[in-house]
């Protein structure tokens, strides 16, 4: 099932997520549903409180990024996530976000992490992960902490997004995919 994605403005964006105890819900047929609304949007990551719901969820899947073949087999789950360690140099790269549209900016993160998870088995991993993987796997998990990418730029440059930003929450926005946007009236 294809969800609408949640705009920047909704509360939910901006919650701590919570914890999934395992058997609560489906988490196989969830983590379907995230799959299937991220590719319908052409995303390479969705956190579960982009579609509205506050749990410590997301998906990655970066298989498409042909001209990075160290991402071909990037398509995980990640339940219930901890970054234990993010260390290495700043690096910065232009990030954007499903539920901020048409907003791209360099963003600067550490080049390197260490995860503890489940995946959609409830089989436990601890890994570590860098470059863009790294960055993908920061940026979802911001998602899940209630902090955006947009978070990080300078005043400055926030108060010059700010009638963007007001647009993405009335809805005002083109995209290809089907939205949910909180001031829409
Ligand atoms: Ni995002």
């Amino acid at each position: 099932m294809v969800y609408p994605i949640v705009m920047y403005g909704d509360p939910v964006l901006r919650k701590k997520a919570k914890e999934i105890v395992k058997g609560e819900m489906d988490v196989k047929a969830f983590a379907q549903d995230m799959f299937e609304t991220m590719e319908a949007a052409s995303g390479i990551g969705l956190a579960a409180p982009q579609i509205g719901k506050s749990i410590r969820f997301f998906v990655v899947d970066a298989s498409a990024l042909e001209e990075q073949p160290e991402l071909k087999d990037f398509k995980k789950v990640f339940i219930n996530p901890t970054i234990l360690k993010e260390e290495g140099n700043e690096w910065d790269f232009e990030e954007g976000c499903l539920s901020i549209p048409n907003i791209r900016e360099d963003v600067w993160r550490k080049e390197k992490l260490r995860i503890h998870y489940f995946d959609e088995e409830w089989v436990e991993h601890e890994e570590e992960f860098d470059g863009m993987k790294a960055r993908i796997i920061q940026h979802e998990y911001d998602h899940i902490e209630g902090k955006l990418f947009i978070d990080y730029l300078t005043p400055l440059k926030k108060k010059m997004l700010k009638g963007k930003l007001t647009d993405i929450s009335k809805g005002d926005v083109d995209t290809e995919y089907r939205i949910l946007a909180p001031l829409r009236k």
